[in-house]
């Protein structure tokens, strides 16, 4: 893994987009594995911006999100789909029909996953993944466990990521109790992966990531098993070379 600090968020953000508009200058047609949640806000303002300015386009370029909610109406302004469309999709050439987040309200789950995977595989692999990390070390919604699942699945929410959620909601009553996401296989296959990890209260599960075992129990070390991983943070971490 390759670690770069920043100590302002904006100079991470144009970094990070940088390097996802990079993919697209090298392979128009690139396809790029989109996350969600706070960390990759300015990074998509950022994309953006660099639109506006007609520096980039992303006529061709396709998308594959990580994860969704199980039940929530697509509509829903939390809707993970709803999310790319507001912080993204609606303010760049992208075409709609390139994007690809998982149906949460498939009647049939199983067969949605199993068409996901089918899309991701023709169309794959992801040149670029763009990953955060929950505050228990999941990633998507791989939450930690004995086993974890190669391909998109449909998972229950742990208690503290509904909590660390809450946040986008109402009340914590509002916050689906089950989500689909990528597997920890599909997302491993990725040509490169790029971890975005804001805030300090973040450290320690970042230090876990980078310097600790390999454990199920905390799916982002899994990481470590990849070869093209580049990590960019706020948080006062290390990254430990050696043994000593
Ligand atoms: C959600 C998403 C993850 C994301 C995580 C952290 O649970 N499913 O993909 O990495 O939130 O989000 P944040 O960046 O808001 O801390």
């Amino acid at each position: 893994m390759i670690l770069h600090k920043f100590k302002n968020q904006a100079e991470l953000d144009r970094v990070a987009a940088d390097l996802m508009m990079s993919v697209v200058r090298g392979r128009p047609n690139a396809v790029l594995g989109m996350a969600t949640g706070g960390s990759p806000v300015g990074l998509y303002q950022e994309m953006v911006k660099s639109y506006k300015q007609g520096l980039i386009s992303f006529k061709e370029v396709r998308t594959f999100n990580l994860d969704e909610y199980v039940g929530l109406a697509v509509t829903h302004p939390e809707s993970y789909r709803s999310f790319m469309q507001r912080n993204l999709f609606d303010h760049i050439d992208i075409d709609i029909k390139n994007t690809h987040v998982p149906n949460g309200n498939a009647a049939d789950i199983e067969a949605e996953c199993r068409r996901y995977d089918e899309a991701l595989y023709q169309q794959g692999p992801v040149d670029m993944q763009l990953l955060g990390i929950g505050h228990n070390g999941h990633i998507g919604f791989n939450e930690p466990d004995t086993t974890l699942s190669r391909f998109t699945h449909k998972v229950t929410l742990k208690e503290d990521t509904r909590e660390a959620n809450k946040r986008f909601f109402n009340s914590l009553d509002e916050v689906p109790t089950h989500a689909v996401t990528m597997g920890m296989g599909s997302i491993l296959h990725a040509k490169s992966i790029l971890l975005v990890v804001k805030g300090q209260e973040k450290a320690e599960i970042l230090d876990r990531t980078l310097n600790g075992p390999i454990t199920t129990q905390v799916p982002a070390t899994l990481l470590q098993t990849h070869p093209r991983v580049i990590v960019l943070t706020d948080c006062d971490v290390n990254y430990k070379l050696s043994h000593s």
